[in-house]
């Protein structure tokens, strides 16, 4: 889970007493070698789903971190692409990874006669890094596209409805706002009861310690969020990441929200 590189045991312990802003501040310089990061296969597979519904010109990756989805939306969006976060120490590492064209280190060909590749990452349009917090954003009804990774948790349910009204309020009209969610894992199994776990953990650091650290597990349920995304205004649908497999029952082991500003 955690490389050599990743943050040590006191390291997380400071970040989790921390607040969320500051906590992912604290965390930022080492926050891709945790398993915390979208890791390429769910992103892979988003990407290849989310190409269908395109084309696009205007991508906007909500709670970007340090890019993980804005590598997603250069290879989708023609225009423009924005990450924004509420984490400064995340943008500082999201711009680095990501220079502006004159900054990019010199690309090398492939080998001769080495199969032509896929367009490198580096291609695609140049990114605009905002900090704001994703339930209040500052943007006109400019995206084509907007997706989100790894952050819902963040958000106590009570609020997700406000920061689905914010994407909406971000999308042109037939704007698509996207992102994968994985089957709950089944009642009784190990990954089960370490969700459980966790989000108990939480709840008891949070009712023991100020600033409180909002990162829960098992709070984000399909049916409330397919409802929250349809108060805010969207037609939902969904489809299966076929890139990330089946379970044994048959059943997709993650799905695509699709959810379109009409
Ligand atoms: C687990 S990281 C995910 C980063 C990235 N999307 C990825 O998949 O690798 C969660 C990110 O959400 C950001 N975040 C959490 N709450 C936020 C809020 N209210 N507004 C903006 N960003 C927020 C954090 O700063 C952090 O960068």
């Amino acid at each position: 889970m955690f490389t050599e590189q990743g943050p040590t045991v006191r390291e997380l312990a400071v970040q989790a007493l921390s607040s969320i802003e500051h906590g992912y501040d604290l965390l930022a310089p080492k926050f891709d070698h945790t398993p915390y990061r979208t890791p390429d296969r769910v992103l892979d597979a988003v990407r290849d789903e989310v190409r269908r519904l395109g084309p696009f010109d205007t991508g906007l990756d909500v709670c970007c971190g340090t890019g993980a989805g804005v590598g997603v939306l250069r290879r989708l969006c023609r225009e423009r692409v924005v990450g924004v976060d509420f984490s400064a120490g995340m943008l500082a590492e999201a711009r680095a990874a990501f220079p502006p064209e004159g900054e990019r280190p010199a690309e090398k060909g492939p080998a001769a006669g080495a199969p032509a590749a896929e367009a490198p990452a580096e291609e695609g349009p140049a990114v605009d890094w905002v900090r704001a917090d994703a339930r209040s954003l500052p943007f006109a009804p400019a995206f084509d596209l907007a997706l989100s990774f790894g952050a819902f948790g963040h958000f106590l349910p009570a609020e997700r409805f406000g920061l689905f009204a914010e994407v909406y309020g971000s999308l042109r009209p037939g704007g698509q706002f996207v992102f994968p969610i994985g089957a709950p894992p089944p009642v009784g199994s190990r990954a089960y009861w370490s969700l459980l776990g966790f989000d108990a953990a939480m709840r008891v650091r949070n009712a023991l310690w100020r600033p409180q650290f909002v990162m829960y597990y098992r709070t984000f349920r399909l049916g409330d969020v397919l409802e929250d995304l349809t108060r805010a205004g969207f037609a939902v649908r969904l489809t299966p990441l076929a890139g990330l497999g089946r379970r044994p029952d048959g059943s997709p082991r993650a799905r695509l929200v699709v959810a379109t500003r009409e």
